[in-house]
């Protein structure tokens, strides 16, 4: 009945009996012609592997039958199946038999797996020039003689394990662009030149013999990540960036070995609930040389981590607290941030799961690791996004309501019920209002998971028409910065207009520079916060197609999160850089910030912007408001400032609080930078970008990181920075003095 049947998938099942093929009237699987796969593996199957089930009118191009109780002989039939590209008949009860003659006619063989399949005498040395062939694993049988490696071998070979066997001469060529394993053969107990580079244990810890194979048949649910022992789980992942290894070999394996063994022994000394970690994909940034390597640490025991876990593995890597071996140096990590967290893993939303192979991940080749992961990876990440655009339903409100145009195209963002946004607000009660603007006002609310954010409601009267609606949330989806504030979603509802953006703790800029918050602002936190504005501004000049100019950047627009990092908020006067590269509008902007400039001319453009970040430039080393009583802060502070004086003569203007800790050279050239902000002319003002690697600069005068992510998870570390003195973070994250 299923002859268009395409996978059949009955792994890790506690199956037992024959495989049935047709007999009389009795259908059996060999009718299935059109399957390409057949994954039996971890099962309780027994007797012979029927012959009649290949054929050469098939289509078969997986057999996984390992890990069963098949007894017999391999059946010859297979030889019929040329579309067979992987076959793993591994850890079965088969008689002891020769190498069987008609594998080496697969000529689609990508992958060889007959562990402990009883097989004796010796490897044909032809099997090695199927042209495809990439993973051979033939440990533990009674193989002998000679491994003969044809020098037409597959260039596509990435391993050969012939662990545990009873071959007793191999050719050495130690040129060899493979990895192969020959531990436990006879060959071994012979010293002669190059042995041991084939015989040495290059076993993973925390793997058992098992895993290799495992793994090469695991499927997991979408979004879902194979680990090193072969589980599926929800990893945590991030970027791991190196600013000068000393060693520019990619391709030498061993030097990523030993950043992951001491990467996990690291966990484990600190009793993080981590099962293994996997680096994959090295790539040196070309812009900075910097060396990147993504990191996924995979959960014990769950399939996901609980908030605490997160917070401590988010911790210890974004706070430098893992020194990694010394050859690779000074790192930042930067966190993709976490999803998953253990309550919500089981959810009903996710699709099942249409099937990945996930290739090798433990075992002797790092390097087939390494391949396979950065097809798979690239695979995920693209898969991840479709799942992700399925989920933001195009909320079915939208097409009735005539005059909306089409169904926004959201990236990433949610569509709120009114209902949903009134019971997570208490009805909009008086708590939660946390502020206005003219767009209206603003409530936190709590979503069912505990988690915070604020709502944007417009009042009845302001609220844009359904397409300027529409177009506003589309592009405030598309942006995605750790320094710009993140739209969660919205809400378009019963003549209701709600933005959904997430919460940010600890209040405006201008709010922490004027004290009201009660945070101790010192020079060090100022200039991570300068930093991550600039950097959050930079994004959405340069990164976001097509750019987008703030046109209202100032201190109340900088919010600061738990770990007083910068985000760049409020677009509600953002527009696109239309193609020109300026628009013009009404001006719009706040008084003290304003470019003179597009003042004069309408004519907006980036540098507008530049105008208006140095200005907050100007406040925060001042921790002056831009304009009060008559007096403007750009004109005060290039009044007072002689370059030829200790300070530049800017003692009496500075901010006292930001004095006191701070190199003095750190202060100059800081206040040089805001001054060329809010240089007269646009032309003669440096770019974003330019303004962000000042900024760096001025922070390696005073020592700090600028690359140190300090806040690389949205979960709190109560009580977890006590005791930490790393060079980089100690300045910061004091927060007791406050
Ligand atoms: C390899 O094993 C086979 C079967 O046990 C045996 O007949 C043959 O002589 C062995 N060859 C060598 C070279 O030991
Ligand atoms: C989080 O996970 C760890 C280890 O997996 C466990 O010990 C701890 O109790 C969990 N915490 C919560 C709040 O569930």
């Amino acid at each position: 009945f299923l002859t268009e049947l395409h996978w059949l998938d009955l792994s890790d099942n506690q199956i037992e009996g024959n495989i049935p093929v047709s007999n009389g009237s009795n259908p059996g699987l060999d009718l299935l012609v059109n399957t390409e796969r057949f994954h039996f593996g971890k099962n309780q199957l027994s007797g012979e592997i029927p012959a009649r089930l290949f054929h050469s009118n098939m289509t078969l191009t997986h057999l996984l039958v390992e890990n069963n109780k098949f007894t017999g002989v391999i059946p010859d039939t297979l030889g019929f199946v040329q579309t067979m590209k992987m076959l793993d008949m591994s850890r079965n009860e088969f008689n002891t038999s020769d190498f069987p003659s008609w594998i080496p006619s697969l000529q689609s063989l990508t992958t060889l797996v007959m562990e402990k399949t009883g097989l004796q005498g010796s490897v044909p040395a032809s099997l090695f020039s199927l042209h495809q062939l990439q993973t051979v694993i033939l440990r533990n049988n009674k193989l002998n003689g000679s491994l003969e490696i044809e020098s037409a071998h597959s260039n596509q070979l990435q391993l050969i394990d012939v662990q545990n066997n009873l071959i007793e001469s191999f050719t050495q060529k130690p040129g060899y662009p493979f990895e192969i394993m020959l531990k436990g053969n006879p060959f071994c107990n012979k010293s002669g030149e190059g042995t041991e580079t084939y015989c040495i244990e290059t076993q993973q810890t925390g793997t058992d013999s098992t895993s290799l194979q495992n793994c090469l048949t695991i499927e997991c649910r979408s979004n879902q990540v194979s680990s090193r022992a072969c589980k599926c789980a929800f990893p945590y992942v991030g970027d791991l960036i190196f600013r000068a290894p000393s060693f520019l070999n990619l391709g030498n394996i061993a030097t990523y070995e030993t950043l992951e063994k001491s990467l996990m022994l690291f966990f484990q000394e600190r009793q993080l609930p981590v099962e293994s970690v996997s680096l994959h994909n090295p790539t040196i940034d070309s812009d900075d040389d910097y060396l990147v390597i993504h990191l996924q640490v995979f959960p014990s025991s769950q399939e996901s981590f609980n908030a605490t876990g997160v917070a401590g593995i988010g911790f210890v890597l974004s706070r430098q607290i893992f020194t990694p071996p010394s050859s690779f140096g000074l790192y930042v990590f930067s966190s993709d941030g976490y999803k998953y967290l253990a309550e919500t893993s089981s959810g009903s939303k996710k699709s099942s799961s249409t099937g990945i192979i996930i290739g090798a991940t433990v075992g002797g080749s790092v390097l087939a690791i390494l391949a396979l992961i950065i097809g798979i990876y690239a695979f995920r990440q693209k898969k991840r996004a479709e799942d992700a655009a399925k989920r933001i339903d195009p909320f079915a409100s939208w097409d009735s309501n005539k005059h909306s145009g089409a169904v926004p195209q959201l990236t990433g963002a949610r569509f709120f019920s009114f209902e949903e946004l009134k019971k997570w607000t208490n009805n909009f009660s008086e708590t939660n209002d946390i502020g206005c603007g003219g767009y209206g006002k603003v409530y936190r609310g709590t979503l069912p998971n505990g988690e915070l954010v604020a709502i944007k409601r417009a009042l009845q009267g302001s609220a844009q028409g359904a397409r300027e609606f529409k177009s506003e949330i589309e592009l405030l989806s598309r942006i995605h910065h750790k320094n710009v504030v993140g739209l969660a979603g919205f809400c378009f509802d019963r003549a209701e207009q709600m933005l959904v953006y997430e919460y940010i703790p600890n209040g405006t800029l201008k709010d922490g520079l004027s004290g009201k918050t009660g945070i101790r602002l010192d020079w060090m936190r100022r200039l991570n916060i300068a930093i991550g504005a600039a950097r959050g501004l930079q994004y959405l000049h340069d990164l976001v197609s097509p750019p987008i100019i703030h046109r209202d950047i100032k201190s109340n627009n900088i919010l600061l999160d738990a770990n007083l990092n910068a985000k760049v908020a409020d677009f509600g006067l953002s527009r696109f850089l239309g193609e020109k590269g300026h628009i013009t509008t009404q001006v719009k902007g706040t008084m003290g910030y304003m470019d003179p400039e597009y003042y004069m001319t309408n004519q907006l453009t980036e540098k507008s912007d530049v105008f208006s970040f140095g200005v907050v430039l100007l406040e925060i080393v001042t921790g002056k408001v831009p304009i009060d009583k008559g007096r403007y802060i750009v004109k005060e502070v290039k009044d007072a400032m002689d370059m030829t004086k200790d300070l530049y003569n800017l003692h009496e203007t500075l901010d006292p609080v930001v004095r006191s800790g701070a190199t003095p050279r750190s202060l100059e050239e800081f206040v040089v930078l805001a001054l060329k902000c809010v240089e007269e002319g646009g032309v003669n003002r440096p770019k974003m970008s330019e303004v962000v690697k000042q900024i760096e600069n001025i922070m390696e005068i005073e020592r700090l990181n600028p690359y140190a992510d300090y806040a690389s998870t949205s979960a709190t570390y109560e009580g977890e920075n006590k005791g930490l003195n790393h060079p980089y973070t100690e300045s910061l994250f004091v927060y007791s003095e406050a």
